[in-house]
């Protein structure tokens, strides 16, 4: 990858939190490859952002082709196709790209509800996606406590903590494009086994929603954090 490449590949980018996302990056101006299962769904989906993002650098491909050469590689599908989509590009990934799990293993995925999850051996989906990318490949967990309405929602700011976890550089690299983003704010989350922790958050943040009745998605928001930017 060169310095110069500023494009994120977001895989399963069709649905809704993906969408979200690409809609959010073409608005700050960085080039969008969306991918999915069946490329027509893809450039169908990018047609959708160049409609909504005047300017809009985004184009839809096959989940492989949208992974080769983009610099940071977003999967947006469900958990329980999370293995099988990152087997399906492990041959496209090369070393230095940057894979962002966002998955959540909600109980959902056996049939049970989505206030809770289910446990995952490797600890995260984030640790199941790094134990099948290739080596020099880094993972990084983000995103997950963020609701795909707020993203798709153009007109207002997301107002989200996104806490971001794996290895130093790699983190920086995406914590960096959490500022793409209005209202979001990046969140140093330390090592990629803390990823266990954001992603039962989000089990959580579901079971807020119902409980207060907020369709379009409670954010986090840390307290406290001493400002890093100055
Ligand atoms: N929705 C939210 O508010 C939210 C919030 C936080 C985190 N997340 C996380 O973000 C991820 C995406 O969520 P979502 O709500 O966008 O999911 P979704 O709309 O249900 O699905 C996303 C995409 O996954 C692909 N997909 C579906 N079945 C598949 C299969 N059998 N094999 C491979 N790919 C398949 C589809 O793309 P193609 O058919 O085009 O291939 C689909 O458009 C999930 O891991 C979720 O936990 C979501």
């Amino acid at each position: 990858m060169t310095d110069t490449n500023d494009s994120i590949a977001i895989l399963g980018g069709t649905g809704d939190q993906g969408l979200g996302l690409a809609l959010r990056f073409a608005k700050a101006g960085r080039d969008v490859r969306i991918g999915s299962r069946v490329p027509e769904r893809a450039e169908t989906a990018a047609r959708e952002v160049a409609e909504a993002v005047s300017g809009a650098r985004v184009s839809g491909f096959g989940n492989s082709e949208a992974t080769q050469g983009a610099a940071i590689v977003i999967l947006s599908v469900p958990f329980e196709h999370t293995a099988s989509t990152t087997k399906a590009i492990k041959e496209a990934l090369r070393p230095g790209q940057i894979v962002v799990s966002m998955g959540v293993p909600l109980a959902t995925a056996i049939g049970d509800g989505a206030v809770r999850t289910l446990g995952v051996w490797q600890g995260s989906c984030a640790e199941l996606v790094a134990s099948l990318t290739p080596q020099g490949v880094d993972v990084v967990s983000a995103f997950q406590n963020v609701s795909a309405h707020r993203l798709r929602d153009l007109e207002h700011p997301v107002e989200c903590d996104v806490v971001v976890s794996g290895a130093p550089a790699p983190r920086k690299a995406v914590m960096e494009l959490c500022g793409l983003v209005e209202g979001l704010r990046a969140v140093d989350g330390g090592p990629l086994a803390n990823a266990r922790i954001v992603e039962s958050i989000t089990a959580l943040l579901i079971g807020l929603n119902i409980r207060y009745r907020v369709p379009e998605g409670i954010g986090l928001r840390l307290t406290g954090l001493p400002d890093r930017s100055a």
